[in-house]
């Protein structure tokens, strides 16, 4: 399905016909909630699959069903370059230099508790002593400080917290501006006690896209390990990750139209290199002996156990997708339509958005409240009308506390959306104050 994409024009998705072509691609698309139409704008929590991902993985299941890096047959052979080829296809996606530099995991979550147990681990062998050398730049203690953002969502900063917590090093944040961004009024939280720079490239919440260029400035001066949270950009724009100058990004295969289960980390081959295990078991070995064990060399190094071989075959396909729309004019027909919803949610009372009011420098997950109207009746309204939205702190509740509102209804852009469907939104919106009996004036 996804070669014989490849040789199809690529597609207009600034066109209606265009656009049509590929909403026939996402089966979801054409089915009924509620008996209305769906209309689907739940795509910061997780993308739909083009039939071409969905057949991918059946065809796994079907066809070659073994194994990776195990086994002699001819199908473990087959199901070891399915799997390589997905990494192949998720290390050209992001401009990895080698595709070494990928390492799968369950998710964006793991990824960056991977990192955050694996410098806990390094800490640890580091006061062990012993045989293991470890690279100081792992080792963290008191005195030490890892700096996160007040816009993070909880992947991004509970890992750092305990990791702070368990090695005695302070945790820091840079602060969140009125309007959603990360306040680089803050970057001298950065100091020569910084060891760690963890921050978002895009917030699940306000949507604003960091000035990542800033905050690895001020982190290589110094000489701290940056660590992007990439789960809410590598869907939505066009991410070159070597190129952006941090050390280490964390994404997920279903918020990019790819299988759920699988996820990556990318990482600069100098820290993969330097950094221990974090899950230990098979195939992630080189000697085992009674006493002690030597690894492989990453990836391996960290992909311990049986893997989401048939989820990480199927992501190619998203990938492949995603490339045949192209992710410049993916970004161009997002944006545009993010401007669309901006503009149509200032229009109705009593709305008020969390984040950039405008569609410059930021992606199109839009978190609004509805003044006098609690964020899950909102939400009961649109879903009675088809319409999918996300509600509740998104699992980002320091970035709601900051910006006033305990929680909020969040509508989030893809790649097949229509002004259509930010249309429809809006319609249901603007009925729901009066729904509840809401007057401007309270
Ligand atoms: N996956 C979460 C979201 O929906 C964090 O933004």
């Amino acid at each position: 399905m996804s070669s014989l994409r490849a040789v199809q024009p690529r597609p207009d998705l600034m066109s209606e016909a265009g656009l049509e072509a590929v909403r026939g691609d996402f089966p979801t698309l054409s089915r009924k909630v509620r008996g209305k139409p769906l209309v689907y704008l739940d795509n910061g929590a997780t993308s739909l699959r083009p039939t071409s991902v969905i057949e991918a993985e059946a065809h796994f299941y079907r066809h070659t069903n073994a194994a990776v890096h195990r086994g002699a047959h001819a199908l473990a052979e087959e199901a070891t370059d399915a799997f390589e080829k997905g990494r192949s296809a998720v290390a050209r996606f992001v401009s990895a230099h080698s595709e070494n530099d990928v390492v799968f995991t369950r998710g964006a979550t793991e990824s960056l508790n991977l990192l955050s147990y694996s410098l806990l681990g390094a800490t640890l062998d580091a006061r062990a002593g012993g045989d293991a050398t470890v690279n100081p730049r792992l080792v963290l203690g008191e005195g030490d400080e890892i700096v996160v953002t007040e816009l993070e969502h909880h992947a991004n900063l509970v890992p750092w917290q305990q990791l702070a917590r368990r090695t005695g090093a302070t945790l820091r944040w840079l602060g969140v501006t009125d309007e959603g961004r990360i306040d680089l009024g803050t970057l001298d939280r950065i100091t020569e006690r910084t060891k760690l720079v963890a921050f978002t490239h895009a917030s699940n919440v306000t949507g604003a896209i960091t000035e990542v260029d800033r905050i690895v400035e001020a982190a290589r001066a110094v000489g701290a390990i940056t660590v992007l949270d990439a789960c809410q950009s590598v869907p939505h724009l066009p991410v070159d990750l070597p190129a952006l100058g941090v050390d280490a990004a964390a994404f997920s295969a279903h918020k990019m139209l790819g299988p759920t289960g699988v996820g990556a980390l990318w990482a600069r081959a100098d820290l993969l290199e330097d950094l221990p295990p974090f899950l230990t078991g098979g195939s992630m070995i080189e000697i085992v002996t009674m006493e002690s064990t030597t690894y492989l060399p990453p990836p391996a190094r960290f992909e311990a156990g049986s893997q989401a071989t048939a989820q990480v075959a199927a992501w190619a396909a998203g990938v492949e997708y995603l490339e045949w729309l192209g992710m410049e004019r993916s970004a161009a027909h997002e944006r545009a339509l993010t401007a669309h919803l901006l503009a149509g949610l200032a229009r109705i009372d009593g709305i008020r958005v969390l984040g950039p009011t405008t569609a410059e420098g930021r992606v199109g997950a839009v978190c609004f409240v509805v003044d006098g109207v609690h964020p899950h009746d909102a939400s009961q309204v649109l879903d009675n009308e088809g319409v999918a939205v996300r509600v509740g702190h998104h699992c980002a509740q320091p970035v709601h506390r900051r910006l006033g509102a305990q929680s909020s209804v969040r509508a989030s852009i893809g790649p097949y959306n229509s002004r259509d469907d930010v249309d429809r939104l809006l319609e249901v919106l603007d009925g729901v104050r009066p729904f509840f009996g809401v007057t401007s004036h309270g």
